[in-house]
């Protein structure tokens, strides 16, 4: 099935309703039944949840378009150069587990390395946001408006976590210049706080292709810088570090990680 036959605002119509699904399938499940593992450290958690949601989207995906999907707890796709969906059926599991609340649902369609079309939907805000390359972002259907280029590190807050502030002492040196530093454990939602202005840039040493897929969009459509830590441009399927802020404090954190 060819990529350029769809309209795009039915696509994510369809991608909206598939994350709605997976939102209205956590909602109806009791907490009470959670089942956690852990993958590989004691705090990469999954639960039985994660695993339904993501069965849930790529059975939706598999049925309307057939293309191949990317997710965190499944099997994935050798050939990802054409049209290709990055899932993450729950960003922010320890959130989820933990405390209930800052976690998401993220969808994007790629066309190879080029992003399409991207949902993240904050499941218990019911916050959700959408963006069609080339068309803006949007949050619950209202326009986000484009971020202020010149807006400084001194201006913002940052987003990141201990880890990486221990891996770089440089940061808390910027994060001293800036508004302060807060975490909210979830990458997607990370990256939309800067999309909508309310964080002045996210720093994260290690992400995997479905953490960010989607907010990268959303992002980039914002006016919001979104490269690896050294400035350069992301490859989709390769996890790694992300740098995400307006311009003019995008160079700066760059100008002050890496001199
Ligand atoms: P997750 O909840 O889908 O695992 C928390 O630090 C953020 O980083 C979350 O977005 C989380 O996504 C992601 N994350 C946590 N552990 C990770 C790991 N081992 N590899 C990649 N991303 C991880
Ligand atoms: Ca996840």
């Amino acid at each position: 099935m060819s990529f350029h036959s769809w309209d795009l605002d039915d696509l994510l119509t369809r991608a909206i309703g598939w994350v709605r699904a997976g939102a209205e399938l956590i909602g109806s499940l009791s907490r009470d039944a959670l089942r956690v593992e852990h993958k590989g450290t004691r705090n990469d958690l999954v639960t039985q949840v994660d695993r339904e949601v993501e069965a849930l989207i790529r059975s939706r995906i598999g049925d309307e378009t057939g293309w191949p999907v990317v997710g965190e707890e499944f099997d994935n796709p050798d050939d990802t150069t054409g049209p290709c969906w990055y899932l993450d059926p729950i960003d922010g599991t320890m959130n989820f587990v933990q405390t209930g609340r800052d976690y998401a649902i993220s969808l994007a369609l790629y066309d190879g390395e080029e992003p399409v079309l991207a949902v993240v939907l904050d499941v218990v805000r019911d916050e959700c946001y959408t963006a069609i390359a080339g068309r803006g972002a949007h949050c619950n259907g209202e326009r986000l408006a484009s971020v202020d280029p010149d807006r400084g590190l001194a201006d913002g807050i940052v987003l990141t976590d201990l880890k990486e502030i221990l891996a770089l002492p440089r940061l808390t040196a910027a994060i001293a210049e800036s508004r302060g530093h807060r975490r909210y454990g979830s990458a997607a939602l990370e990256c939309v706080e800067v999309a909508a202005g309310r964080a002045g840039a996210f720093v994260h040493l290690w992400v995997s292709p479905w953490d960010i897929a989607a907010a990268r969009l959303i992002c980039t459509e914002c006016g919001v810088r979104f490269t690896r830590l050294d400035a350069t441009t992301l490859r989709i399927g390769e996890p790694g570090s992300v740098l995400v802020a307006p311009p003019r404090t995008h160079q700066e954190l760059v100008s002050a990680l890496l001199r």
